[in-house]
């Protein structure tokens, strides 16, 4: 809603700003970037704590370090201390940090051609399908860029098979997701959460989704028995490194 208001707010504004105007803000907003980064190598853990509380949206209650830099298995704080990262960005950097061969990889492909978009085809999208579907041995391969859409990508696979392929009356699909799950914080993935920190003041909530006890064979067997015929899916996202882990 805000952003809404402020993007309407900016079209009306942006005919009448002159050079002038253009000019002064960009210049107030490189001294703002260039005082940030002064700033920024001074800031303490509890100086980065606060001012990631004041300014951002308390979406997310991160554990109280404040990274800096990081090397293979290694990171460091902003006074310098050093940990091993188990967290490993919820394995998105399984394969450690700054990996020589990835940042140069990154950085020659960038500095080449930065992005393309799904509008155009290019030179490296499809070698890297062809890559990762032999090495699991799948037909298709779509890429996404987050934990979170993968989810919801596979909700609507699951959808759209029940429909063309399983034969369940369009609409009535249903999911079957374990009690406890956490797959991100999308509408999807809250309709499926019985954590309230995840729901809670978001509804209404997406139809089709049923929660089971996690771990329980005949809660799966007995709970959909009245609508059998329209279970699509059961999804279970393996949860291996939240600090509830369960596998
Ligand atoms: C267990 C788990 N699954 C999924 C996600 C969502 O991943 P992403 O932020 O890449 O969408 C998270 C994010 O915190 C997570 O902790």
């Amino acid at each position: 809603m805000m952003i809404l208001r402020l993007c309407s707010g900016m079209q009306r504004v942006v005919p009448t700003i002159t050079r002038l105007h253009v000019y002064s803000s960009s210049r107030a907003a490189s001294s703002a970037a260039s005082s940030m980064k002064r700033a920024e190598r001074q800031l303490t853990s509890q100086e980065v704590y606060a001012r990631e509380d004041k300014y951002g949206a308390h979406n997310y209650h991160p554990l109280p370090v404040a990274l800096e830099r990081g090397k293979g298995i290694y990171v460091w704080d902003v006074e310098g201390r050093r940990y091993y990262d188990f967290l490993s960005a919820y394995s998105a950097v399984n394969q450690g940090h700054c990996h020589p061969k990835i940042i140069a990889a990154l950085n020659d492909q960038a500095s080449k051609l930065t992005l393309t978009s799904r509008a155009f085809y290019n030179n490296i999208l499809g070698a890297y399908e062809e890559f990762i579907t032999n090495l699991f041995g799948y037909d298709k391969v779509l890429p996404m860029n987050t934990g979170v859409e993968g989810g919801e990508t596979a909700c609507k696979l699951a959808r759209k098979w029940a429909y063309t392929v399983k034969g369940v009356p369009k609409y009535k699909a249903k999911i079957i997701f374990a009690n406890g799950n956490f797959w991100g914080r999308t509408m999807a993935a809250i309709s499926s959460s019985t954590d309230p920190s995840s729901y809670d003041g978001f509804g209404p909530f997406m139809p089709g989704f049923e929660l089971i006890p996690y771990n329980d064979i005949p809660a799966l067997e007995v709970s959909p028995f009245h609508h059998k015929e329209n279970t699509t899916v059961l999804f279970i996202k393996w949860q291996e490194v939240n600090l509830n882990v369960k596998m």
